[in-house]
């Protein structure tokens, strides 16, 4: 995608209550590297100039592509950085160089150690400095950034609070370097890269507003749909310290670069008819009038010639008026519900979201974890087993990791004790006393060993199966990919790799199945859902000249953090109170993930409670439209390959 210039978006009438220059990108990749050139472009100037390039440097998850870009383009093409200067926005209180969560640590793995920078050149706030030095140690920090004429460039990703650096709600805008106390949302969204939350800091040195707003040129990056909403708030909302990126609305020459999910929000995508003409598609109308419905609360068939008047919709009334345009609509809304998500046999399908025949299909449940089948879709899948159909379970990978240490402790010892029992001798000390040691030595360690890798797996591979006899499936039609690229036995993972491709092609050129079920869920704060459905989309894509694959259809699901909007759902699965009550004791076999997990995210609530609470409320939604009143609802999305 080109980029727009911040002249040709101020000129746009689609980005009229856009007060920072926003341009969106389809995904992260695609813009991390136009972003990376933007940066290498600035360093090659300067080096042509012979000038220092001073670059303000950022941490976590967004500015990851464009680090990577820039070490392909060392390696790759020269690019040095020789003539760079960096100094980092921000550092945890309390943690130095060697601790993996450390900034310090992470500038290094992600950047420094790949490219040439000298380091001397290389500045970070100072994590371990002294309780009492630390005032003189920030003033130190901006007075050595002013010494080289301050920042040349700023790279920024945002918080869910409105932060910029470690900048929190509060924060003045002409704030400078300082310690500051974390935010409890901060801390949180934190908290995958420490055991828990109570152990990651809660004060951390951080670059003020003030410093970032003197740099000359700022880009600010987000991606996902969990930043959408901040996104909103930073670009269209009030300047005002409660969200302190709002503040980069005073700068002269700033870009907020973000992938399409986290546009959502902004005005121009969400309701575009409200800042001018727009091409009226059909699935654009859908979201339209459900907005329109929401908004006035109406169901579809009380809205009002008036009511799309007055919400600038009067485009989408033909001849008909309301009237026709609500029919449609509500016809539309009708026929994406089904009792049959494996089709309804011997009935006419022609409204139908599935085919009717063949009336017994093969259908392959890819699941990211092992877990996401039930409580994404836990509904749907025991439909489709009560209907008949021969479903298959895949589990892409181990989720070996989501397994705490106390309870690979206890399920070791349990081994232990039932082989004496069994077995009717002691146990050799020299295998479970080593198993023992590794399971807690394996706490500190930054990658998991292998044998407690295994234990971990294990555990959740005995609770998935227990969940799939519990629906009534076979043994035999429960299958552990255990993708490669997930066992790195660490958060960070790597990328897709052929032989994860292989691993899912093999599957499906064996079951050869009529549906396909994947995790269509991008908001998983690991990516690993990401990379398991670009696993599936490549090895269908290598199989689609098959002739089984004419006959396979793709549904998508979404994961335990959001459901899709209701305008895009293309089936939605009723799920009753007894349904609903069986799928929460399948989610429930899942032990390790109850009562505090791992990888809690921002939500305290349980999957079980997460996942009937999102059901409910697309239940909620169908009714409010005006359409039948259901328990629950499960909705899916159809991906076409071919
Ligand atoms: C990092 C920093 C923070 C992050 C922000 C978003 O140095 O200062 O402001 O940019 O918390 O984090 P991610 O990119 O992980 O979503």
């Amino acid at each position: 995608m080109k980029r727009i210039s911040r002249k040709e978006w101020s000129t746009l009438e689609s980005t009229k209550f856009e007060k920072i220059h926003s341009e969106v990108f389809t995904d992260a990749e695609e813009a991390s590297v136009i972003v990376a050139h933007e940066i290498a472009a600035l360093i090659r100037y300067k080096t042509e100039k012979n000038e220092k390039c001073v670059l303000g440097l950022a941490t976590g998850s967004s500015p990851i592509k464009v680090y990577k870009e820039l070490i392909r383009l060392h390696k790759e093409e020269g690019l040095s950085f020789r003539n760079v200067v960096s100094f980092n926005l921000d550092e945890y209180y309390g943690l130095a160089k060697e601790d993996v969560q450390s900034y310090i640590y992470f500038m290094h793995h992600h950047l420094f150690d790949h490219v040439d920078i000298l380091p001397e050149n290389i500045n970070i706030p100072d994590g371990k400095a002294p309780f009492e030095f630390m005032s003189e140690a920030c003033t130190q920090y901006e007075e050595k950034i002013e010494s080289y004429g301050g920042l040349d460039f700023q790279l920024l990703g945002i918080g869910r609070t409105g932060h910029i650096g470690f900048n929190e709600p509060g924060s003045k805008i002409n704030s400078t370097t300082r310690m500051i106390t974390l935010d409890h949302l901060t801390i949180q969204d934190n908290a995958f890269a420490f055991d828990s939350m109570a152990d990651v800091p809660t004060k951390a040195v951080t670059m003020g507003v003030g410093t970032i707003l003197k740099a000359k040129r700022v880009v600010i990056l987000a991606w996902g749909m969990k930043k959408a909403e901040i996104v909103k708030k930073t670009v269209e909302g009030e300047m005002s310290s409660n969200v302190p990126a709002t503040f980069l609305q005073e700068h002269s020459d700033v870009s907020f670069v973000m992938d399409e999910s986290a546009s959502q929000q902004l005005t121009r995508i969400q309701t575009p008819w409200l800042v001018g003409e727009c091409e009226w598609t059909d699935a654009l109308k859908r979201k339209a009038v459900v907005w329109l419905s929401q908004k006035v609360n109406k169901p579809i068939l009380k809205l009002t010639d008036r009511h799309y008047n007055d919400n600038s919709m009067s485009d989408i009334l033909g001849e008909g008026g309301s009237y026709a345009v609500n029919i449609k609509m509500f016809n539309h809304f009708q026929h994406t519900i089904t009792g049959w998500p494996g089709g309804k046999p011997n009935a006419d399908d022609s409204h139908r979201p599935e085919r009717a025949n063949p009336a017994k299909k093969r259908i392959i449940i890819f699941s990211p974890h092992p877990d996401d089948d039930v409580i994404s879709m836990g509904g749907t899948f025991l439909r489709l087993v009560d209907q008949g159909h021969e479903v298959h379970v895949a589990y892409q990978t181990s989720g070996n990791i989501a397994v705490a240490d106390h309870e690979t402790y206890r399920f070791a010892e349990f081994a232990k004790n039932l082989y004496e029992y069994a077995a009717g001798e002691k146990a050799d000390d020299k295998v479970f006393d080593k198993l023992f040691k590794q399971i807690k030595a394996g706490a500190n360690k930054e990658v998991l060993p292998v044998e407690v890798r295994k234990i971990k797996g294990l555990i959740r591979r005995g609770e998935a199966i227990s969940a799939c006899r519990y629906y009534g499936i076979p043994d035999s039609q429960v299958h552990y990919l255990d993708l490669p690229f997930y066992e790195t036995g660490k958060v960070e993972k790597n990328p897709l790799g052929t032989a994860d491709v292989q691993i899912i092609k093999n599957l499906i050129e064996e079951i050869k199945p009529h549906q396909i079920y994947a995790a269509g869920d991008l908001a998983d704060p690991h990516g690993t859902h990401e990379v398991c459905l670009k696993g599936i989309f490549a090895a269908v894509d290598q199989l689609k000249t098959e002739k089984f694959m004419k006959d396979c259809w793709m549904w998508l699901y979404r994961g335990a953090w959001h459901e899709f909007p209701i305008d895009e759902i293309e089936m939605a699965v009723p799920i009753s109170p007894e349904e609903l009550l069986k799928k929460r004791v399948a989610i429930w076999r899942h032990q390790s993930q109850k009562d505090g997990v791992v990888f809690q995210g921002e939500d305290d609530r349980e999957f079980w409670q997460r996942s009937e609470d999102r059901n409910r409320q697309t239940a909620h939604e169908y009714d409010e439209l005006g359409l039948a009143e259901y328990e629950a609802v499960e909705g899916f999305v159809r991906h076409h390959f071919m």
